[in-house]
């Protein structure tokens, strides 16, 4: 693939989440390659909140190119609508091209996708599986460091995507011709249930821990005890409750397609996050 003109031109890409598990990796791997970029977020020096559309526009003045991640979930009630919003925002404001990060199987996140393709922006959609940074970088990190995840999931299989592998894909798009008007499903190579991510992570880190599979109401409860907040929860059993049906048990040829090689494997991420020592006590 070859690096077009617009892409060449002095501009500048507006990271989205660029202090999160994505939007970090994007941001650092943009800045490598000499572009210039502007993080969005409610702590960035131009602050951007997507629940205080007052923000938005100065986040995208002088903007060419946007990472479009969002919070708190893509799937969450509501989530199309403002992504919509932002995106024929983004469009009146110049923007050239938008890259979505989305997420599979999710009604809300599909209906995200189709505002922002009918937005007349180029877009790019980069639909991914469970992160497997969600164990040291999310919410399964207190968990794994406890000793023992318990989780409303049995043996259905998740093909977990290295963080990295999207950050890649992302900054393809971002940079290089072809990948306009792609829907990139990324996700790792393999399926493994969530018994055998957290095994693989002990092994890795050479520490104990258990997976138990537990009812989604008891799961619930212990989120209320920790006073995890009520749209974090309802989320959550969303995603355990619905999306782990067994509909997004396959791997996608996304990162391939995207890049032309293969994703990393969950066994690399795991030795590599151990050898960096987050799971260390
Ligand atoms: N985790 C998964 O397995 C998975 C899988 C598929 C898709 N996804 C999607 O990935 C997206 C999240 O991406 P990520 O994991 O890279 O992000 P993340 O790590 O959750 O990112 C947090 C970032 O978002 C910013 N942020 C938090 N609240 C915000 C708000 N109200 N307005 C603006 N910025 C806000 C934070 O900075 P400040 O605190 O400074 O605002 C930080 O930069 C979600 O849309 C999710 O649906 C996740």
């Amino acid at each position: 693939m070859t690096t077009n003109e617009q892409h060449t031109a002095n501009t500048t890409t507006l990271v989205l989440g660029g202090t999160g598990k994505t939007g970090r990796r994007i941001a650092e791997k943009l800045t490598a390659l000499g572009r210039s970029v502007r993080l969005g977020s409610r702590s960035a020096p131009i602050p951007f909140d997507w629940e205080d559309r007052t923000t938005w526009a100065p986040a995208l003045r002088d903007i060419d190119s946007v990472y479009v991640s969002f919070q708190p979930d893509i799937a969450a009630p509501g989530g199309a609508d403002t992504v919509g919003a932002f995106a024929e925002l983004a469009v009146e404001s110049g923007v050239r091209h938008l890259v979505l990060l989305s997420g599979r199987g999710e009604p809300e996140a599909q209906d995200a996708e189709a505002r922002v393709r009918a937005s007349g922006a180029h877009w790019t959609v980069v639909r991914a599986s469970f992160f497997a940074q969600n164990f040291d970088e999310g919410e399964f990190f207190g968990p794994i460091m406890s000793g023992d995840v318990a989780l409303p999931v049995g043996d259905v299989g998740e093909p977990f995507i290295d963080v990295d592998d999207i950050a890649d894909v992302a900054v393809a798009a971002l940079t290089e011709d072809g990948h306009t008007g792609q829907v990139y499903e990324v996700t790792g190579p393999r399926l493994l249930t969530f018994a055998d991510a957290v095994a693989e992570i002990a092994r890795a880190s050479g520490r104990e821990i258990t997976f138990t599979q537990v009812p989604l109401e008891a799961y619930s409860a212990v989120l209320v005890e920790h006073q995890v907040p009520a749209e974090v929860i309802d989320l959550l059993s969303f995603l355990f409750g619905e999306v782990l049906d067994g509909r997004n048990a396959h791997v996608s040829d996304g990162v391939r397609r995207a890049l032309g090689r293969a994703p990393r494997d969950f066994s690399d991420y795991a030795r590599d996050a151990a050898a960096r020592g987050v799971w260390k006590v």
